[in-house]
């Protein structure tokens, strides 16, 4: 996820520059590894791009200013392919003349074969991004069409993924162009003066007519036009409408919090983190793993370190590496992994999980697993942050940014991550391809699941406001289910300050049983009736039991599942999926009702009391 901005006014205007700044210092929440300008300038493309902040930038632009021009792109980067340097800051020149400038926003799947194409004819790149690809492709096609929309259209075609792009050419000044396919654009209307934004927060502060593009659309603005065409060429209208939020909430998305917002990205940070993982042949391609496939069969076991939210996320990973792969899958936190002398040699691969890719507990565990001779590689959303670049390899989740304290894109992205690993260890070590396909296509599908669920969530927030009284609640969990509960008491804790603890189904009996009284709340996670080993009815069997005594039973069950109405005060229902997978579609209810509880209880759902987005000290 990055920002993008494009603009083009009057002649007698030239403030170009100060629209798109203003635009990315709006937008940088979106990504703020490093940002960018283009300025189309008499005959010719100035710019300047700095790694890290949008400050960086700002300086470089106070020490050596700009023209003042009528056209500019702009950009502000959450990378993905190539690391945060000057170098793969956005925008990309193409052309040996370099009258092209471009940004993007999403994954070019297939641009190691276009690279490799590219390369083979003689082009020679400055990046290593999937973006400078495209930004050569569009100067090539500009060569021989002769205009930026005709260019952009028939590259576009050749691209395979989610992107967003915005190009401008120095022989066409007075217009921006832009595309999108699954990545989101959308136009400001002015007068005498046109805008392109990732969202309205891009140019909120100029005008609030906006449009709405389709998918697979181009765009042309000029100061007093705009086109818009399929990809096919067909004209197309796109959706005019008025803008009513205002700046702080355009930023939101139009949510009223950070954490509801990304509540909702969550389909798009599953996409994201399947894009780019297969070839042409369906075989999983992990280009930044760091070990060869000889070294990943000599491999007897793995394990995961990670804290909070990351180690629920590896509790799913173990339970799926396991079942597929057959390697031995230890989950620790990684404040309680440093410190007892584990067993782990150069046959170990130790897989941190971590959003931010700083936590000092995390870091330290990778430390020390280095030290004892283990492998390492990193699941994390945060490129070039420590704990990626102390790994041996990393496996980059595509979350965007995460603002709000408490984590939740980004558990599902690291989950997601987690199950990519899964399969291609089964692909490396057992040399067997079935199955691997069906989870992949499975995968697939679940953003749309997660769509449909969330779109069903009035009943949940409706239990949440209802409960905002409550001083404890319960979560139980077996199997995937368990990390679940886990992270559904998390959630609670951390936004609503209300004690919650999350158990293994199975332990009830153990003792938890003890703490059920007439009205005390449960949710029970019930894996699918599709389970192995009858694990569905054991559940059902456990609310049975805490009903008998009186507990309020909130059940999370398959869509169809009419096992556990008997036994439940309320059901919420979940899409169907494999059982492996389920996690992705269970957590979410959860979320959404610790979320909604935080919100009635009028507190600070993006910023928690004593907590921080990143814990850095040990
Ligand atoms: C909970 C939460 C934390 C983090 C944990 C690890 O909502 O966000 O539990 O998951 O502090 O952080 P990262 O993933 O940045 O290492």
């Amino acid at each position: 996820m990055c920002g993008i901005v494009g603009y083009v006014g009057p002649d007698s205007s030239g403030k170009a520059l100060e629209v798109v700044m203003d635009g990315l210092t709006r937008l940088e929440y979106r990504g703020y590894d490093s940002a960018g300008v283009a300025l189309v300038g008499d005959g010719e493309i100035v710019g300047a791009k700095r790694a890290g902040k949008l400050t960086n930038l700002t300086s470089a632009l106070a020490e050596q200013p700009l023209p003042n021009t009528t056209t500019a792109i702009g950009h502000t980067r959450w990378a993905t392919h190539g690391g945060p340097t000057n170098e793969n800051a956005h925008p990309h020149r193409g052309g040996t003349d370099r009258k092209l400038a471009l940004v993007h926003n999403g994954i070019i799947e297939n641009f190691h074969s276009l690279r490799k194409q590219l390369l083979a004819e003689g082009v020679e790149f400055s990046s290593e991004t999937d973006t400078e690809v495209v930004a050569h492709l569009v100067s090539r096609a500009y060569d021989q069409a002769g205009d930026l929309t005709d260019a952009m259209r028939e590259v576009v075609n050749t691209l395979h993924g989610a992107f967003t792009l915005l190009a401008v050419h120095a022989d066409q000044p007075d217009r921006v162009v832009g595309a999108r396919r699954n990545s989101p654009l959308v136009v400001g209307l002015g007068e005498g003066e046109n805008f392109l934004g990732s969202d309205v927060a891009a140019f909120i502060g100029y005008t609030r007519h906006a449009l709405e593009l389709g998918q697979d659309q181009i765009v042309t603005i000029t100061p007093d036009s705009y086109t818009v065409i399929n990809f096919d060429g067909t004209p197309s209208d796109g959706k005019a409408y008025e803008v009513t939020w205002d700046a702080a909430a355009a930023e939101k998305g139009g949510f009223d919090t950070f954490m509801e917002k990304e509540i909702h990205d969550q389909p798009h940070a599953v996409a994201d983190t399947l894009l780019g993982r297969t070839d042409e042949t369906g075989s999983l391609v992990l280009d930044e793993m760091g070990m060869s496939e000889e070294d990943l069969r000599a491999i007897d076991k793995m394990v995961i370190v990670a804290c909070g939210t990351a180690a629920y996320a590896g509790m799913v990973a173990k339970y799926a590496i396991e079942r597929w792969a057959r390697i031995p899958v230890e989950v620790e936190l990684a404040h309680e992994f440093r410190y007892r002398d584990p067993v782990i040699d150069e046959k170990t691969l130790v897989v941190s999980i971590s959003q931010s890719g700083e936590t000092m507990d995390t870091l330290m565990a990778v430390r020390h697993a280095k030290e004892l001779g283990a492998r390492t590689i990193s699941i994390c959303n945060t490129h070039g942050s420590t704990i990626p670049r102390e790994s041996d390899g990393v496996l980059y989740t595509h979350a965007g940014p995460e603002i709000a304290v408490a984590s939740t894109k980004a558990f599902l992205a690291q989950i997601t991550a987690s199950y990519i690993l899964g399969l291609y260890l089964v692909q490396v070590r057992r040399d067997k391809r079935e199955g691997v396909a069906e989870v992949m296509a499975e995968l697939q599908a679940i953003p749309a699941k997660i769509e449909s669920l969330l779109e069903g969530m009035d009943r949940v927030k409706e239990i949440a406001r209802f409960m905002a009284d409550t001083r404890a609640v319960l979560f139980l969990g077996r199997h995937v289910g368990f990390p679940v509960a886990m992270e559904g008491a998390l959630k609670l804790k951390e936004l609503a300050y209300i004690h919650a603890e999350g158990f293994a189904a199975g332990e009830l009996k153990h003792g938890p049983i003890a703490l059920i009284e007439p009205g005390q709340p449960v949710f029970v996670v019930v894996p699918s009736p599709d389970s192995e080993h009858g694990l569905h009815g054991k559940v059902v069997s456990n609310i049975q039991e805490i009903r008998a005594r009186g507990a309020r039973t909130l059940v999370i069950a398959e869509e169809g599942d009419e096992d556990v109405v008997p036994f439940a005060d309320e059901v919420i229902r979940v899409p169907r999926t494999q059982a492996l997978l389920a996690p992705l579609l269970t957590v979410v209810p959860l979320q959404v009702f610790a979320l909604e509880l935080s919100t009635a209880k009028g507190l600070d759902v993006d910023q928690p009391r004593n907590l921080a987005k990143s814990v850095t000290v040990e």
